[in-house]
């Protein structure tokens, strides 16, 4: 019998605050100034290696920000599977450039790092030794406004941020009440240019989190229905927005589908999820500088047919929500195996290149970090099954 903790049988004390404001729909990147002026007059603007150089939106939120008198300094190149170097090196930009805010413009990468030199800022250390705890809690952070281009992570309304160490094979997760974006800025006609294959992970990493919160047993049942429309919504509109790129319609739907994914509102009642999934997929992006998406279309079927008995009920449960009344869990990993394929995802470690040689430093970087979940939860004797599922 693998290792289950089944802490509580009652839906759990809860709050709920969430505190960034959301600025959804066409051209709301006009209404940046006005907000951006109530943190102060000087910004640090972060962006990825270019694509909103390209798209033009950051000549957008250039005159926007001159508009309202407030000076920006650019900091660019953060790259997917952000490093910590780089977060270092824009807090010196940040603090050498006396900014009052970050307006974060990217996808997950960006926000994620705009998060790391919020934090950064008023301290004297590496924001590194945040994630590996060696330094306390922040006690302030700079203000982030984030203009969202890929819909993905969640990050534009959660307090969560992940970066990597390279060197050392570390990819940490990190959150604090205090990395909630102030504002976030989600126009869908900012993801038109985002490729197909890289939608497609941005809609395997929304189903993820959906399952990460779900697959927690504490008993949560609305939580665990609006976990289940989400997926059964992204199946559908997930379609599209891979073959349809500038079809409005889709990319707001997929838009929104991935910020309720990951904003607090499905681990109400819950004590937040398993999230050994994630655990999991970090060491292969670390190992491989592999997308996050990428990473958990090949971990999630593997994770799901490794617990399907312990989990049966409720795959079962899910199977009826997102395919209909009738079918079976096992039929629900099927599904989602067939679906990412379709999407352009690969499910196999082996279809992405990574050989059977790589298995021995997967396990290395599982057993180094620690991989498991809150509730499955995984230990070294459980890495090679799932290994050999994910093959
Ligand atoms: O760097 P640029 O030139 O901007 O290109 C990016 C990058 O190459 C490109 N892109 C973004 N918007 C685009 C675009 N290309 C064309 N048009 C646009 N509109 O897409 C590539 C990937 O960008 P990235 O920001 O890395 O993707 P994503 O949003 O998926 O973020 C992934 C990161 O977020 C972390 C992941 O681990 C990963 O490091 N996560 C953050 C979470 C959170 N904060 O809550 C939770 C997640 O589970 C996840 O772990
Ligand atoms: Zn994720």
């Amino acid at each position: 019998m693998k290792n289950f903790v089944y802490l509580c049988a009652y839906m759990i004390n809860f709050n709920y605050h969430n505190p960034t404001k959301v600025i959804f729909g066409k051209a709301v990147v006009t209404q940046l100034g006005r907000e951006a002026v109530k943190y102060g007059n000087r910004a640090l603007v972060l962006i990825g290696q270019g694509s909103v150089k390209k798209n033009g939106l950051l000549d957008l939120v250039w005159a926007q920000l001159e508009s309202m008198g407030i000076l920006p300094t650019l900091f660019e190149g953060i790259r997917p599977n952000p490093v910590y170097q780089d977060c270092d090196k824009a807090v010196q930009v940040a603090l050498e450039a006396n900014v009052d805010m970050i307006i974060a413009v990217g996808g997950g990468s960006v926000l994620d790092s705009a998060k790391a030199i919020a934090m950064g800022y008023h301290v004297n250390h590496s924001i590194w030794d945040f994630y590996t705890q060696k330094a306390p809690k922040p006690a302030s952070a700079l203000p982030i406004l984030a203009v969202l281009t890929l819909a993905a992570t969640g990050s534009e309304m959660n307090p969560y941020t992940v970066i990597q160490d390279t060197e050392n094979g570390l990819k940490i997760g990190y959150g604090s009440p205090l990395l909630y974006p102030k504002v976030s800025f989600l126009d869908p006609t900012y993801t038109f240019s985002v490729s197909p294959t890289q939608t497609a992970y941005g809609v395997v990493d929304l189903i993820s989190h959906c399952l990460e919160e779900f697959f927690e047993p504490t008993p949560s049942p609305l939580s665990d229905c609006i976990a289940t429309d989400i997926i059964r919504l992204a199946f559908q509109y997930g379609r599209q927005v891979v073959t349809e790129p500038e079809n409005y319609e889709a990319r707001a739907q997929v838009m929104w589908l991935a910020t309720m994914a990951l904003n607090g509102s499905l681990s109400a009642g819950k004590y937040g999820g398993d999230w050994g999934v994630h655990a999991l997929e970090h060491s292969l992006s670390v190992l491989f500088d592999i997308a996050h998406g990428a990473g958990l279309a090949i971990v999630y079927p593997a994770w799901l047919k490794y617990h399907q008995t312990q989990a049966s009920a409720k795959l079962d449960f899910l199977a009826a929500r997102v395919l209909g009344d009738g079918h079976t869990g096992v039929e629900f990993i099927e599904a989602l195996e067939a679906f990412y394929t379709e999407m352009g995802a690969h499910i196999r470690l082996g279809q992405a290149s990574i050989g059977a040689d790589k298995h021995p430093q997967i396990i290395e970087n599982w057993t180094k970090s620690k991989a498991s979940g809150g509730f499955f939860k995984l230990a070294s004797q459980d890495y090679p099954a799932l290994l050999e599922l994910m093959a």
